[in-house]
């Protein structure tokens, strides 16, 4: 069985943690979130996987090699320009070795999921269809890919990113697609599969069916999302088969030093070098690489990136902060606000009161 694995976007909502790694490359509950991905397709009975690069190739390629140590074969496809989801589909044919009739599978670089591929599989190859999408509920849909289905589970539209979705069933990121219908997307421009490919296949008549599955499913795209996503592999709400450490409430890594009059906990990740101090409360938050966290500084639903510092009682609530940036003591900053790489915020210059 093979993957296509794509993950050539820029990761912009991440930044500035993806101004130097790109997204599935930031660590996630203790490992660069492809870890969990790529063991979950070899559990899934993946050999094979093809990576789709573009925004800084060269880090996929640094870190897994040729996957051997994941027990799965990768090779990698950089596209010189951003050819979009389907052009990045189709620039990978090439290196794939199905038959015209094997299904393929597809998974966006940013998925967390608990479903049921293998079944997905199935339900594919039974039904002889050309695309089968893994789909979700959600409450608002108008981030996504909107995919109303019939009774028989077939696809009948795909509307990318709707301000009035007509469904909260979700286009979740993970497709099986019949190999030669890949072969079939336009080679020489960049095409996107949400807007241009689906619409055309439903247009043309071809079998797409919606393998709804209720299991865990987050797409860690944002700075929320992927906080969460972390600790929900940490406290053991998603399994995955990477987590470099028992469940439980903290994921403390070899070479951190936490104080013991420091409180950890929501399934917080403290990578090696971290250096937390007395009193300091981290909360569903992840502590990247060589960060210190000051006494009695508050730090929930945040990621701290690499070597930052964040100062003595200094509260951090849905911040994140870049790498080797310095947050000064008594500083409170919430919602969303991200503080630059090596960007300085002086001592208690900021204070957060919500709105009313
Ligand atoms: N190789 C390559 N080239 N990869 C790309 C490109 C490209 O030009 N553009 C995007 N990608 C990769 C990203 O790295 C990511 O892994 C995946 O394609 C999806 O891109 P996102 O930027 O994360 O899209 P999204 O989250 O807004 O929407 C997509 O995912 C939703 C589910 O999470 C769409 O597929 C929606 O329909 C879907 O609902
Ligand atoms: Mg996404």
């Amino acid at each position: 069985m093979e993957a296509v694995v794509l993950v050539g976007g820029q990761g912009t909502r991440l930044q500035p943690l993806t101004l130097r790694t790109p997204k599935p490359m930031l660590p996630f509950a203790g490992v660069p979130f492809l870890t969990h991905q790529i063991t979950r397709l070899h559990a899934a009975g993946v050999e094979h996987i093809v990576m789709a690069t573009s925004y800084r190739a060269e880090v996929f390629h640094e870190y897994f090699g040729n996957g051997r140590d994941l027990g799965v074969r990768i090779d990698y496809v950089t596209e010189v320009e951003p050819m979009g989801t389907a052009g990045a589909i189709r620039n990978v044919a090439k290196r794939l070795e199905s038959g015209p009739e094997d299904p393929v599978l597809i998974v966006n670089g940013d998925i967390l999921s608990g479903h049921d591929i293998r079944a997905q599989l199935e339900v594919h190859r039974r039904r002889g269809a050309a695309v089968t999408l893994h789909l979700v509920e959600v409450e608002d849909a108008r981030a996504f890919g909107c995919v109303p289905t019939d009774s028989h589970s077939r696809v009948t539209g795909f509307i990318e990113k709707s301000d009035k979705p007509v469904t909260n069933r979700i286009n979740a990121g993970c497709y099986v697609f019949t190999r030669d219908v890949i072969d079939r997307i336009p080679a020489d421009r960049p095409v996107s599969v949400e807007r241009e490919t689906f619409p055309e296949l439903l247009e043309a008549g071809a079998i797409i069916l919606g393998y709804v599955d209720t299991s865990y499913w987050l797409d860690v795209g944002t700075p929320a999302a992927f906080v969460k996503g972390s600790a929900d592999v940490v406290t053991g709400v998603v399994e995955t088969y990477a987590l470099p450490g028992p469940v439980g409430e903290a994921l403390i890594l070899d070479g951190a030093v936490v104080h013991a009059g420091a409180r950890i906990s929501g399934g917080s990740v403290i990578e090696p070098r971290v250096k937390i101090d007395a009193g300091a409360q981290v909360t569903r938050s992840v502590i990247a690489d060589g960060a210190h966290v000051a006494a009695g500084a508050v730090v929930e639903d945040s990621i701290v990136g690499r070597r930052a510092e964040i100062g003595p009682k200094a509260r951090l609530y849905g911040v994140v902060v870049g790498e080797g940036a310095q947050v000064g003591a008594g500083n409170e900053l919430a919602n969303g606000i991200r503080i630059w790489t090596d960007a300085t915020i002086p001592d208690a210059s900021i204070r957060f009161t919500p709105l009313p």
